[in-house]
């Protein structure tokens, strides 16, 4: 069946957010990096304005520029009123309050509009669906990045997270995943289970994040290839 628009949220973050969830450092800016699932976040924009090289991958650049900011108009009451309803479930310290909220979001989103077209010309947005198979060889990638996707989409399933992070594995030395709890901020033995599985061959590492938005959400997981020193 074909991927239909209306079965995503489209909802992007911007780059302050992508480099404390991720704790990226001033050395890893100038990395290659791959953001797997970077949906309208504005991380490509903002790093590519620095020089900074960013490949995104997500379902959603099958899309035109028009039917993804129809999307985001959509989505974007409903979500809002979800935040209003789930306040207590957030932390109000870096964004202080829903207004705040509402226009971090949509000038990130704005932003990735903006650079769409331009950055689909330039091959730094690719229309691709996890878990297929990347157009890249071994290590192409220094970092790989997903937020707010991988983990979080326990429906997706076990044999869905293996195979995708393993190909995300092979075309990167390492990958960084934030958050590593479900959609209602649970841990699940999904999670554990995947973890457990890398832990095997990869080195793998959780570490405390200075981003914390939804409560408990301030833990990244990192997993390298051995041979990455
Ligand atoms: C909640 S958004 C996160 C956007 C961005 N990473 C951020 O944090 O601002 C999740 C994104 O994952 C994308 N996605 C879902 N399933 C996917 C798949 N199988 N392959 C690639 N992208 C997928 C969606 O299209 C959506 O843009």
């Amino acid at each position: 069946m074909a991927f239909k628009l209306d079965s995503v949220v489209p909802w992007g973050r911007n780059m302050e957010e992508y480099k404390l969830m991720f704790r990226l450092e001033d050395n890893d800016m100038s990395k290659k990096i791959a953001g797997f699932g970077d949906g309208p976040a504005c991380f490509n924009y903002e790093m590519t304005e620095r020089n900074g090289s960013v490949i995104s991958f997500d379902l959603i650049y099958q899309f035109s520029k028009e039917d993804i900011e129809k999307r985001i108009e959509e989505v974007r009451t409903t979500v809002m009123q979800q935040m209003r309803e789930n306040m207590d479930n957030y932390v109000w310290k870096n964004i202080k309050s829903l207004e705040e909220l509402e226009s971090t979001r949509m000038s990130a989103m704005r932003k990735f509009l903006s650079d769409y077209e331009k950055g689909k010309a330039e091959g730094r947005y690719v229309f691709h669906e996890l878990l297929d198979k990347l157009p890249y060889g071994a290590d192409y990638f220094d970092i790989g990045l997903s937020s707010h996707f991988l983990l979080m989409y326990t429906s997706l399933g076990y044999d869905f997270h293996i195979a995708s992070m393993t190909e995300m594995l092979r075309v990167c030395k390492e990958i960084r995943i934030f958050p590593i709890v479900d959609l209602d901020a649970n841990k699940t033995d999904l999670i554990k289970n995947v973890i457990d599985y890398f832990q095997r061959d990869y080195n793998v590492e959780i570490v405390k994040t200075e981003y914390e938005f939804q409560k408990g959400d301030n833990k990244l997981l990192i997993i390298k290839n051995r041979d990455v020193i």
